[in-house]
């Protein structure tokens, strides 16, 4: 969906890729959106003054600090990545439809806002659309702290249920969803209690998560595990801090993936190898060079892509938001590769861009085959989410002839300046329009 305050000029900004190449030079990775999101909402927990830095210049983080701003607290973006935050205490929790419905990540208030305020009401959450996108366990692990809810079509609300502060709790998922970990853990910072989470996610934006709640005074242990335990604090035990934002792996496989299609060597400065083991390996098989630098990564792209089984997993598994890029590297691979997605069944709506486009592509259930061609051929494709826009660059760098690409407003949501970052290597991209 388009932010309610886009005009008709953003509507019409596009991407103009070309195949160009080899790429050299050095990317800066930015900061992580799924990471930086939590942290502003974790700010609600205390008063006083945060400083994040690292911060991604992406359209979310706008929207994330309009809902602060909607709450209550100041929210200041400065140049440099810096982020200020000022919590005095006076707020209201109530995050309101028209920014709620412009990105998923505003569930991430429900845990602060409940455990703070001892009540919360949330408009349903919009952001990417790839299927249904429940949030039964966040409910789940918040009742047996003592919420009560109230679940409409539009919203969802929960107060402490007889007033005062929610309780520890033994918490067990069936599946170690990134959301229902981070609203049970921020609740349980503030509970009265230990609570455990057990099959609790363990993503690299949830470890900063836990650091960033650690250093305002909460007690968390087994960080990184997937066994959390956290014992509550009183309110007055908890205070503002300054974190830095872990660099974004999605981000920074999306470099990698327009070297892999363009040839070349670039450095990635920031990108952490210990966070991306897994994908790393799979495009190890791929055929890319992928040296350890003492800052970040070196990619290095010679020759074709070979063509490599991928399934998608819970981290440390190969992450859905890979997938797009994934599967439009193997597009132009050498050989055949069959590619499961296990985290959203449905997540595959770019399939049919990338078909526009030339590739060779089936889907069936949750399983796509793609046999590589050699080429693809460049077209006018949309740009459906933040991931599969990402993955329509990469395919027009892959492809012969110009690429359009629409519906650039998701790109902006997660990308900070991927076009500019992209020109830096060499990249046949540029920007028109407005936005
Ligand atoms: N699920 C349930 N019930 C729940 C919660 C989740 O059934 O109560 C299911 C979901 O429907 C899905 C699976 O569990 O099938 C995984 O969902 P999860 O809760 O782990 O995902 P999320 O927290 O909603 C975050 C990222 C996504 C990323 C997923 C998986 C943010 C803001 N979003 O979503 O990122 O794909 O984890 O890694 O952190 C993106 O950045 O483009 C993006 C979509």
């Amino acid at each position: 969906m388009l932010p309610a305050d886009a005009d008709d000029e953003l509507r019409e900004c596009r991407i103009r890729v070309h195949r160009a190449g080899p790429l050299s030079g050095e990317v800066v990775v930015p900061g992580a959106k799924n990471s930086v999101l939590k942290l502003m909402a974790a700010t609600v927990l205390a008063d006083g003054v945060y400083e994040l830095t690292n911060v991604p210049n992406i359209a979310d983080v706008g929207i994330m600090a309009d809902l602060l701003r909607a709450i209550g607290l100041e929210v200041t973006l400065h140049p440099q990545n810096l982020v200020t935050i000022v919590n005095r205490g006076d707020l209201t929790p109530v995050a309101p439809y028209e920014l709620v419905a412009q990105m998923r990540a505003s569930i991430n208030l429900l845990g602060p806002l409940l455990t703070r305020c001892g009540e919360v009401r949330i408009s349903m959450p919009g952001g990417d659309d790839f299927g249904s996108r429940p949030i039964d366990m966040h409910v789940a692990g918040l009742e047996a702290m003592g919420a009560e809810f109230e679940l409409t079509a539009d919203y969802v609300a929960a107060r402490v249920a007889g007033g005062g502060r929610l309780h520890g709790a033994e918490i067990m998922f069936d599946f170690p969803s990134v959301g229902a970990t981070e609203n049970v853990l921020t609740a349980a910072v503030l509970a009265d209690g230990v609570t455990t989470i057990d099959n609790a996610a363990r993503e690299p934006e949830l470890i900063d998560l836990c650091e960033l709640m650690v250093s305002m005074g909460a007690t968390i242990d087994g960080i990184g595990t997937s066994r959390l335990q956290i014992t509550g604090v009183d309110r007055g035990a908890l205070h503002a801090t300054n974190h830095e934002t872990v660099p974004d792996r999605i981000q920074a496989a999306t470099y990698i993936a327009a070297c892999a299609v363009s040839g070349g060597e670039i450095d990635l400065l920031n990108a952490k190898v210990d966070h991306m083991q897994m994908v790393l390996s799979r495009f190890r098989d791929m055929g890319l060079g992928l040296g350890q630098l003492p800052n970040g990564i070196r990619v290095t792209s010679e020759g074709r892509l070979r063509a490599t089984d991928i399934a998608t997993l819970p981290y440390p598994g190969i992450a859905t938001d890979y997938k797009p890029l994934i599967i439009t590297m193997l597009s132009v691979a050498d050989g055949v590769a069959i590619v499961t997605e296990n985290i959203y069944p449905g997540r595959f709506k770019y399939v049919e861009e990338l078909q526009r486009l030339g590739a060779d592509i089936r889907t069936n259930g949750h399983h796509a085959v793609i046999r590589g061609v050699e080429r693809l051929t460049g077209a006018h494709v949309v740009s459906h989410d933040i991931r599969a826009g990402a993955a329509m660059v990469v395919a027009g760098l892959a492809a012969e002839g110009e690429t359009t690409i629409t519906g650039v407003h998701h790109i902006d949501r997660g990308y900070d300046d991927l076009v500019g970052r992209l020109q830096s290597v060499g990249a046949g991209i540029s920007r028109a329009g407005a936005g």
